[in-house]
């Protein structure tokens, strides 16, 4: 049965491909550019048309260590009753998970009726047209969540998506080996006094490694694209923590197998025991529970950069509903059920995210199941957003590709910083 939809979406799918690349060609051969149907066509949610919702509901959405994604789709089935809701998972890493739901968009499939959209990619999607405008929706539950959270699904004055959980990067420390990390420089000093003390992190060449590069920037006083928007990084501040990394792995301070991790490698490389310190999201907390480390670990926000601030980088994902859902008011039941404050309870208690909504790193039951929830807020609220841009992505890699020549020891800081700046500058040239 699942066999047979798939194979005839997947038929349809190529079918609309080529068809749109012959439509390209054509337009192309006629010398003219086919203009995207844009934000200004999209088509609007309905808030009230979750209450008739009927049908299935498929949520398409990265690999998720956490279990949030299938847990949600499965309290809502058992909640809604009428709607039955699907996770599918689509790409290990959030850069594959783009590339898979970029093909599905461009080929106008309808096999996702709502895609989990990392913070960095509203404009992307929204300039493209590839959403549904979901205005209503958030206005109507803005008041109760953290405002940055609802700034990540703004483009051109709509929103085009409904927060469902935030992140903020979080170090994780064997209280038996190492000290809490009051700045990078102590936390990679104490890092290199033993073999068993040193620091994992994501030093992969992806949006991971753009994100740590840009925890310690940010913190250092550097920045990608100052106030006006112009390109910034070209910057003493992103010489000294390109310098600061690269010296790290060579004294031993981070271990050199973080040049092939994301985020489950990293976790799974502390959970050995074999290191002292680790940068991770705080779904990580609850998964380290589990394991023998469980009370020999604390939990710290990120440390500053000396004589600096400490400074973190927001993360999290968003609902955002498919230009081609063929179920809006299914998706729509979805979102009203995962941004309930009753859930948003459960993002923090069962799975250990970041809730986007305030008063649940209040309560007292989050409190008892997350005991940093106070401090998990105060770094939410400190995160700074990543370039607003719809070509970030091409952004995030002029940073990632040029941070890991430096960390894999094929090219200076100075060269690195050069090229950054050239290509980040040529990305925002080419929208
Ligand atoms: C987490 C964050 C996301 C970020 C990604 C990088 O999933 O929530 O915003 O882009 O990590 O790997």
């Amino acid at each position: 049965m699942t066999e047979l939809r798939s194979g005839s979406l997947r038929t349809r799918l190529v079918t609309v491909a080529a068809a749109a690349i012959a439509a390209g060609l054509l337009i192309s051969g006629c010398g003219g550019g086919a203009a995207p149907q844009g934000a200004e066509q999209a088509a609007a949610a309905d808030p009230a048309s979750g209450a008739n919702a009927s049908g299935s509901v498929n949520i398409c959405g990265v690999k998720d260590a956490s279990g949030i994604y299938k847990g949600t789709a499965e309290a809502f089935t058992k909640a809604n009753g009428k709607v039955t809701a699907k996770y599918t998972e689509i790409g290990a890493t959030t850069d594959e998970a783009r590339t898979q739901i970029v093909q599905r968009l461009e080929g106008k499939s309808t096999e996702c009726d709502i895609f989990l959209t990392d913070v960095i990619w509203t404009s992307e999607f929204a300039s493209q047209g590839w959403l549904l405008d979901q205005t209503k929706l958030v206005e109507a539950n803005k008041d109760r969540l953290i405002p940055s959270t609802v700034e990540t699904t703004k483009y051109q004055d709509k929103y085009w998506a409904s927060p469902f959980f935030t992140n903020a990067g979080l170090v994780y420390y064997q209280k038996d080996k190492v000290a809490k990390p009051e700045t990078w420089q102590q936390l990679y000093a104490e890092a290199a006094k033993a073999p068993g003390n040193g620091y994992v992190y994501q030093g992969k060449q992806y949006e991971g490694l753009t994100v740590n590069f840009l925890e310690m920037l940010y913190s250092a006083g550097g920045e990608v694209l100052d106030d006006k928007g112009d390109v910034a990084i070209d910057s003493p501040e992103t010489r000294e923590v390109l310098d600061f990394m690269s010296n790290g792995l060579k004294n031993g301070s981070a271990d050199r197998a973080v040049l092939t991790y994301n985020e489950d490698p990293a976790r799974l490389a502390y959970e050995s025991g074999d290191f002292g310190y680790q940068r991770n999201w705080p779904h990580v907390y609850r998964l380290l529970n589990a394991t023998s480390l469980a009370g020999s670990f604390g939990v710290a926000p990120l440390p500053a950069w000396e004589g600096g601030k400490a400074s973190g980088v927001l993360g999290g994902w968003n609902l955002a509903i498919s230009a081609h859902a063929t179920n809006q008011s299914g998706a729509v039941a979805f979102i009203d059920f995962a941004t309930t404050p009753e859930w948003q309870k459960h993002v923090a208690m069962d799975y250990s995210q970041a809730p986007v909504n305030e008063a649940a790193y209040s309560d007292a039951a989050v409190l008892q199941k997350m005991p940093f929830a106070t401090e998990l807020l105060a770094s939410v609220k400190g995160a700074k957003p990543r370039p607003i841009s719809p070509v970030y992505p091409q952004i995030s890699q002029a940073i990632y590709k040029n941070v890991y020549a430096v960390l894999s020891g094929t090219a200076s800081a100075e060269d690195a910083v050069k090229k950054m700046a050239e290509e980040i500058t040529t990305a925002k040239a080419s929208f």
